[in-house]
C-alpha cells in the first residue's frame, strides 16, 4: 500500500497580510510513501543534494507526527520525494514538506486525522500558519491562529489576474528573515497594514483590480527585510513600470510576487533584468493559482 501526495507551492503574506494570507501556486512537490522498517528517503529535483535522507528529513518527520497524533506506532517509512518547489526561496518548500509528510502519514494510517488537525499540526511545526493553510486548502487562504488551533478560510481568486514569480538564485532562511522584525511597531504602521489587507481582500473578492496598486503595500515586514534583499524596491518599481499592479516579497523572500491584470511577460522580463543589474541572477515566470490544495491517494 502506497500513499501518493501532491502539495502546491505557496506565497505567503501578499504584501500586508503578514502571517495571515497565503496563495497556492501550480508548482507541485510529490511524495510517494509506504510503511517500512526505519526511514529511507529518495529525493529527486530541488534540494536533492542537501536535504536529509534519514529520520531528520522534514517529510519523514511529518509522517511520524501524523502516526503519533493518531496514536499509531511509527516503525518507519520509505519515501520518494519529487521536489519541484525551489528550497529556501520563499515559496513554501518547508510548508510543502510538512504538509506532504503529514498527509502521507495520515493516508497510510487510514485517514484518522481531519484537515483541521493536520492544519494545526503543520502550523505548529512551521511556526506560522499562512503557507501551510494555502498548501492544504489551495487558492487564497486567510488563516488565523487561536489558542485552540488555526481557523483558515479559502477564498476564490479572480481568474483575470496573472501572478508572476521571480526566483533569485540566492537562498534565504525564514528564521533569519523573521529575526529582523521588531517586537512592536508604531500604531500608524499597524493601521496602515490593517487598511491595506482589508482593501486587498475586498478588491480580490469584488474582482476590482485597481485598488491592488495601493493594497499591496506593507509596513510590517518588508521594510525590515530590505537588509537581506536591498534590490527589492528597484525590482518592484520595474515590475510596476512594466504594468504590474504591485510587487511584493514572497513569504520571507528572496522570491518576489508581482500581480498583473494583463500580460505577465513584460513584467517577468523587467523583473529579471532589474535583478540582474543589481548583481543577482534569477528567473521569472507566471504561475497559475492552485485551487485544489494538497491531495492524497492510496494506490
Ligand atoms: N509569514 C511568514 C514570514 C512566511 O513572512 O515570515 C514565511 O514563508
Amino acid at each position: 500500500m502506497r500513499a501518493h501526495v501532491r502539495v502546491p507551492a505557496t506565497s505567503a503574506n501578499l504584501g500586508p497580510g503578514f502571517d495571515a494570507l497565503g496563495l497556492a501556486l501550480a508548482l507541485h512537490n510529490e511524495v510517494i510513501a509506504e510503511e517500512g522498517q526505519g526511514v529511507t528517503v529518495r529525493i529527486e529535483g530541488e534540494g536533492a543534494d542537501r536535504l536529509a535522507r534519514d529520520g531528520n528529513n522534514v517529510v519523514a518527520r511529518g509522517v511520524r507526527l501524523a502516526y503519533e497524533t493518531a496514536g499509531r506506532p511509527f516503525k518507519g517509512c520509505a519515501l520518494t520525494c519529487v521536489n519541484r518547489i525551489p528550497t529556501a526561496r520563499g515559496l513554501g518548500s518547508s510548508a510543502a514538506a510538512w504538509v506532504g509528510g503529514l498527509l502521507a502519514g495520515n493516508a497510510l494510517a487510514g485517514a484518522p486525522l481531519s484537515k483541521e488537525t493536520l492544519l494545526a499540526l503543520a502550523a505548529r511545526a512551521e511556526g506560522h500558519p499562512d503557507n501551510v493553510a494555502a498548501a492544504i486548502f489551495g487558492g487564497l487562504t486567510v488563516s488565523c491562529g487561536t489558542s485552540e488551533g488555526v481557523i483558515a478560510v479559502a477564498l476564490p481568486v479572480p481568474p483575470s489576474l496573472v501572478w508572476v514569480v521571480l526566483v533569485p538564485e540566492v537562498t534565504s532562511s525564514t528564521a533569519e528573515a523573521r529575526a529582523l522584525l521588531p517586537q512592536s511597531v508604531p500604531r500608524v504602521d499597524a493601521v496602515f497594514n490593517v487598511q491595506r489587507v482589508a482593501l486587498l481582500l475586498a478588491s480580490l473578492q469584488t474582482a476590482r483590480p485597481a485598488p491592488l496598486a495601493t493594497a499591496l503595500d506593507d509596513r510590517l515586514h518588508q521594510p525590515y527585510r530590505l537588509k537581506l534583499f536591498p534590490w527589492l524596491p528597484e525590482v518592484a518599481a520595474a515590475a510596476r513600470a512594466a504594468g504590474a499592479l504591485g510587487c511584493v516579497l514572497s513569504g520571507a523572500g528572496p522570491s518576489l510576487l508581482a500581480v498583473v491584470a494583463g500580460d505577465g511577460g513584460p513584467v517577468a522580463r523587467a523583473m529579471e533584468t532589474t535583478l540582474r543589474k543589481a548583481g543577482v541572477s534569477g528567473s521569472a515566470r507566471a504561475l497559475a493559482v492552485d485551487v485544489d490544495g494538497a491531495t492524497s491517494q492510496i494506490r
